[in-house]
């Protein structure tokens, strides 16, 4: 991708497609003026056979046969002017490309980024139409060996219009900036879409070995033998009943002063969860191999954010297991003794991510961390109460929980918060040990952030439950079905507001 200055009509492109945005009911500017023109009144009458508004989500493919240079047009809707935000022209980039998905297509140029919005500089338009262009041309298929799978091609070339050469500048330096961030989404889709056979614990360390192996990072694995001199009986409990090795990741980031505080990201990852001893039913269990989203957000955050050199220190911690029924698993009724200290009584061996990720966030105290971030797909009442479009967040501290939700509406990965009050924390009283890790039907989610809030005392913490965001079981125009990398935008824009504060 590339900023191109166009210093005449963008009608004069000559390009095997052209994107315009169009604004709903606001066909009379000279762009659309002329296009209408030249191509006989042809958008004229697509609005009044009721083809195209230019509401959000709309298209219209239009094809100049030699009138104008551009092989093909695509109009995409916008919505009103008033209403159009940064969100709005990423899904408008993507839903055009959505559109040219068939097509095979040398060069693409898109004359979003000319567009003026009342409340949203250009840098952040590039940015959110760059984003838009690039999130819909992935594609999970390399474990597809037809050729009719791979027909789908992107252009070779896509180019972004601008006006003059201080924006084309800005706009070069926005794309990278994009790509970088599309590397870790893409990253972290790769990675929650890879299946299980493949993915065990330690393809999981590799990868993150490998991420710090190309930034520079730290990167230290642990494996079983030092778990158990750690004291981590929380995770070890549920990885007793695989065969595969749990591993605990750490990747550290050093982009701001030696000294200072880190931010901390803890990433569930539970490479496929079964469920163990109280099995899930086989129904989409398939999808469980989905459960280290969490962990793939962390890793794909802390991959972008050292390709961006953002200034601050970050460090990511990942637990690495695998849930599975056997001889060896831990039982219903067990008692785990974590490495907080604190004793837990498993009462359903499905709910195992918050035991991992509760020594994971006991381990990251040892960071001295300013703020603590745990992502995890951790309860299926987290979906109940938010549906697929907004990720759960929790914790013990206003600030930071405002943050991130700011960050979510400018990235377009939405949070909503859930309530953490005391009285929750008496759902997960047990009468034979500290904890136990159920509190029974009632506010599931919720219990299980109080589960959590066990092991973040004295830290400033916040918890997003992806379990609804991190998996699309239909394609969109931001992706195909499958992982679609939540968190790594999230986290990134959150990132950039911590460093230019800090
Ligand atoms: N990984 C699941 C939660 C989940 C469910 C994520 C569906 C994404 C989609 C988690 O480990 C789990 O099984 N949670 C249980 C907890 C219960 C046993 C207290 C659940 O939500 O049912
Ligand atoms: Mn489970
Ligand atoms: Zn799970």
């Amino acid at each position: 991708m590339q900023a191109k200055i166009c210093r005449t009509s963008p009608l004069k492109q000559k390009t095997d497609c052209l994107i315009l945005g169009v604004f709903e009911k606001d066909f009379s500017t000279p762009l659309l003026k002329e296009l209408d023109t030249q191509l006989q009144n042809t958008l004229t009458k697509a609005r009044r056979a009721g083809e195209f508004a230019g509401k959000p989500g709309e298209t219209l493919l239009l094809r100049p046969l030699g009138t104008l240079p551009a092989a093909r047009i695509v109009l995409t809707g916008l919505g009103t002017r008033r209403n159009c935000t940064a969100g709005q022209l990423r899904k408008a980039a993507a839903t055009a490309i959505g559109q040219l998905r068939k097509s095979k297509l040398r060069t693409l140029s898109c004359a979003l980024s000319l567009l003026d919005l009342p409340n949203t500089p250009l840098a952040d338009r590039i940015r959110a139409t760059a984003e838009g262009l690039l999130l819909a041309g992935y594609r999970f298929d390399r474990y597809q060996t037809g050729e009719d799978a791979r027909q789908e091609t992107s252009p070779e070339t896509i180019s972004l219009l601008v006006n003059t050469p201080a924006e084309q500048t800005l706009a070069a330096r926005e794309i990278a900036n994009t790509r970088n961030l599309v590397r870790g989404v893409f990253l972290a889709r790769d990675l929650v879409n890879e299946p299980g056979n493949i993915k065990s614990p330690a393809f999981l360390a590799e990868q993150a070995r490998s991420i710090a192996e190309e930034t520079g990072m730290r990167c230290e694995i642990m494996g079983r033998d030092t778990l158990r001199e750690e004291g981590m009986g929380a995770l070890l409990g549920v990885a007793q009943g695989s065969a595969r090795e749990p591993f605990l990741i750490t990747l550290e980031y050093q982009g701001g002063g030696a000294g200072e505080a880190p931010v901390a990201l803890v990433g569930k990852g539970v490479v496929f969860d079964a469920g163990g001893i109280s099995l899930k039913p086989a129904e989409k269990m398939d999808e469980m191999k989905m459960d280290m989203a969490g962990a793939a957000a962390v890793l794909g955050t802390m991959l972008t954010a050292a390709l961006l050199e953002l200034p601050i220190n970050l460090v990511g911690v990942v637990p690495a297991v695998e849930n599975m029924p056997s001889g060896t698993a831990i039982r219903p009724g067990d008692i785990l003794t974590s490495l907080s200290g604190q004793t837990i009584e498993v009462l359903n061996t499905d709910a195992e991510g918050r035991m991992i990720l509760a020594d994971a966030l006991t381990y990251v105290k040892r960071f001295e961390p300013r703020q603590v971030i745990d992502l995890a797909t951790l309860t299926g009442a987290c979906i109940i109460a938010l549906g697929h479009h907004a990720t759960a967040v929790l914790g013990n501290d206003e600030r930071l929980i405002e943050a991130l939700r700011k960050a979510g509406d400018q990235s377009g990965e939405r949070l909503w918060p859930l309530p953490l009050w005391d009285e929750y924390d008496e759902q997960i009283k047990s009468s034979v040990a500290d904890i136990k890790n159920t509190g029974g039907r009632p506010a599931g989610a919720i219990t299980a952030a109080a589960f959590l809030g066990r092991f973040t005392k004295g830290m400033q913490w916040a918890h997003l439950d992806v379990a609804g965001t991190a998996w699309r079981s239909a394609a969109s125009p931001d992706g195909p079905a499958g992982g679609t990398g939540v968190g790594v935008r999230l986290l990134t824009d959150f990132l950039r507001q911590q460093s230019l504060r800090s």
